[in-house]
């Protein structure tokens, strides 16, 4: 396990994922029924972007560091939590922000020193727990839970050239023993054969109500790049589509410089 996210904190993917985390939490907690957040590749959480590991890569330069300044609109509730926040937060700490008295959150992270850090970061919560097991073995074993509603956000790193296949048999697991679950997956977008091979098979996975959002900020033909990312959501919250086109929108326009850069919401299947 050599990805360490602290590298890459903030940066444009993580931008996209988090607002969109933002936007599927809140739409969730517009029913006041408890909520339970599994977010199955958390890292540590929290990053300070101005010493370390950010600052050898300046890749949240090119991401949260155009959006601080008067976010656009479709942006405003991500970058307010942001700030609000102090240091970067990392998905746990986005969830952990929002949680109301009903909700919880689980964390996994397989990293020892990163599973140390996350541990520490989140120690004095009784609302969030921390495990240091295995991402898709956890998707079997803490789904279904006992709330009856659940956002499932999955985020592996992408290290291994098998990471596209044990997220469908993750996402097809998960969704068996969860069937009303939102599920949300990241994928990055190098070129787009691995994107299209991954999106036939949810296609043909059975699984209904899948959406796509995408955004890029080069054509992907460079596979040594990330290029671009995508969010694959099965049983998003009503006016997910809409919501992400504009959040999608919104963020072509700050952080990107190419002329081809450009950016998609697309059902992939039927509900
Ligand atoms: C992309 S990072 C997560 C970033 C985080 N979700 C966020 O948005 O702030 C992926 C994390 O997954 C961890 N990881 C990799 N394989 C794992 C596995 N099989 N189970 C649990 N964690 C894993 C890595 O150590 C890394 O910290």
């Amino acid at each position: 396990m050599n990805y360490r996210h602290a590298f890459h904190a903030g940066n444009f993917g993580d931008c996209m994922k988090h607002a969109l985390l933002v936007w599927l939490l809140r739409a969730m907690q517009r029913k006041p029924g408890a909520i339970f957040a599994l977010d199955s590749h958390a890292g540590i959480g929290r990053y300070d972007l101005s010493t370390g590991p950010a600052t050898r890569t300046g890749e949240w330069q090119a991401g949260i560091g155009r959006l601080l300044d008067n976010p656009p609109l479709e942006l405003a509730d991500y970058v307010a939590l942001v700030q609000q926040e102090g240091l970067y937060p990392g998905s746990p700490a986005i969830i952990q922000a929002m949680l109301r008295p009903q909700d919880r959150l689980a964390c996994c992270e397989r990293h020892p020193e990163d599973l140390i850090t996350l541990r520490r970061n989140f120690a004095r919560d009784p609302q969030v727990s921390i495990h240091g097991r295995d991402a898709w073995e956890a998707l079997g074993a803490l789904l279904p839970p006992k709330e009856r509603r659940a956002l499932v956000l999955i985020d592996p790193p992408y290290e291994a050239t098998d990471e596209f296949y044990k997220l469908t048999d993750g996402l097809k697991r998960g969704h068996a023993r969860f069937p009303t679950g939102v599920f949300a997956a990241w994928y990055p977008i190098k070129h787009r054969a691995p994107t299209r091979a991954f999106h036939n098979a949810m296609q043909q996975s059975g699984i209904k109500d899948i959406v796509v959002a995408e955004f890029w900020l080069r054509p992907a033909i460079d596979a040594a790049r990330l290029n671009g990312c995508g969010l694959l959501v099965i049983n998003p919250p009503y006016g997910f589509e809409a919501a992400a086109g504009d959040i999608m929108a919104a963020l072509v326009a700050r952080l990107a410089d190419d002329f081809d850069a450009g950016c998609d919401v697309a059902r992939l299947v039927d509900e």
